[in-house]
Formats: C-alpha cells, sequence, structure tokens
C-alpha cells in the first residue's frame, strides 16, 4: 500500500506537528507528511518543518475576515496543489466552515487537550483542575462542524494528581498527545477506522487494545 500523503495544519509551536514527523521518518509507517500549512507566517513549527525539508505554505487568514468559507477555500486550493489524502489539525486555532470539514469528511484529524466530549475548548487543563477531575488526557477524534467534536479514534489518559498546577498537567498531557497522534494517524493511515452511527470501529471493534492507552501515573 503507498503511503498517505499528509498535511499537518498549526498555528503555533507545532510540537505535535513534530512528533508526526518524527513517526513519519520510519520508512514502514503508513503516512508521509508532505506539507505543514499555517495561517500564521511566525508559527515556530514553520521553522521545524522547514529544518525537515517539509514543504510549507502559509495562508493568512486576516485578509479574509469573517469570510471563512473563502479561506478555507484558499487552504483547498493547496491541499490540493501537493495532492494530500489526509489532514491533521495540530494546534490549528481557526474554526473550520461546515464545506470545508464535509469535503474532509473522516479523512481530517484533530487533537484536542482534554478527554472529549468533556473540556471542549481553550484553558483545558486549568478547567479540568478546577472541576477536581480525577482523570484527564487528550483525544484524536475526526473533524466535524461543531469545534471538538467528531467521531473519537483515540484517548490517552493520565491521573490528575493532588497538587496539580496547569503548567504539569498540561506538560504530562502533552507527553500522551505526542504519543496519541502518530499512533492514530497510522490506525487511520492503514485504512482500519471506519465510522459507523458517529463512532470508529478500528478492525471493526469499538474499543481493542490498539485504540486504548491505560492512565499514566
Ligand atoms: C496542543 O495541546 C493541542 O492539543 C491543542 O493545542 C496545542 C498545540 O500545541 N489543540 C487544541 O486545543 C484544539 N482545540 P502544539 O502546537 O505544540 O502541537
Amino acid at each position: 500500500m503507498s503511503r498517505k500523503r499528509v498535511a499537518v495544519l498549526i498555528s503555533g509551536r507545532g510540537s505535535n506537528m513534530a512528533a508526526l514527523i518524527e513517526a513519519a521518518k520510519d520508512n514502514s509507517y503508513p503516512a508521509e507528511i508532505v506539507l505543514v500549512l499555517s495561517n500564521k507566517a511566525d508559527a515556530g513549527g514553520l521553522v521545524t518543518a522547514r529544518d525537515n525539508d517539509i514543504a510549507t505554505e502559509v495562508v493568512d487568514h486576516t485578509p479574509f475576515g469573517k469570510d471563512r468559507a473563502a479561506f478555507d477555500a484558499a487552504m483547498q486550493s493547496k491541499l490540493e496543489t501537493h495532492r494530500i489524502d489526509l489532514v491533521c489539525l495540530a494546534g490549528f486555532m481557526r474554526l473550520l466552515s461546515p464545506g470545508f470539514v464535509a469535503l474532509w469528511q473522516n479523512r481530517m484529524l484533530n487533537i484536542h487537550p482534554a478527554l472529549l466530549p468533556a473540556f471542549k475548548g481553550l484553558d483545558t487543563h486549568r478547567r479540568a483542575i478546577e472541576a477536581g477531575a480525577k482523570i484527564h488526557g487528550a483525544t484524536v477524534h475526526f473533524v466535524e462542524p461543531e469545534m471538538d467534536a467528531g467521531p473519537i479514534i483515540m484517548q490517552g489518559a493520565v491521573a490528575v494528581r493532588p497538587n496539580d498546577t496547569e503548567a504539569a498537567l498540561s506538560a504530562r498531557v502533552l507527553a500522551v498527545e505526542h504519543r496519541i497522534y502518530p499512533a492514530a494517524l497510522k490506525l487511520v493511515a492503514e485504512d482500519r477506522v471506519r465510522v459507523v452511527d458517529n463512532r470508529c470501529l478500528i478492525d471493526g471493534v469499538p474499543v481493542p487494545d490498539t485504540a486504548t492507552l491505560r492512565p499514566f501515573p
């Protein structure tokens, strides 16, 4: 099977993007990262991508104002130029138009730093601590028009510690993100993930061992 051509969309430092790039350096990995696209020219991740000889594109959202569809069309044109099969959102902080999301249905992944459907949106670690959550974590899911929603491909959990700070919890969750994103993309790129009734089946079953990470200490 030929390797899937993946675009990673970023807005910032791109540590998840870097984890995907590292995983894809192995020729047996079923996907290759062929494009990193950012809506911000100064996104730190663009430097990492260039250092790894990966093509980069910047589509600045500001000239498009409120016209999300036009911004998305400009991104779509870049994705077509680079013959992209799968899109990975990795800290890409723009809402996407329903039309664009539909074009990429079950071919666009996102990572979110919480155990969805809990704690959608921003400041997830602070909110988890304030809520007294005992378990927190990260989710890789297929993208739907609603923010931080869509069929869950993989989750990884961490225990919340008694005196956790936002920074400490965030660092432990980020380490989990860097494990589950490459693992989830691998499953999708191998065509092993099917969405039935808004749930992901992997190799035909809802929760196989390959899609769970037990809580880390
Ligand atoms: C990551 O923690 C990612 O889960 C989060 O942004 C961070 C980006 O960091 N994404 C979201 O909050 C999406 N709702 P990175 O640029 O180092 O990968």
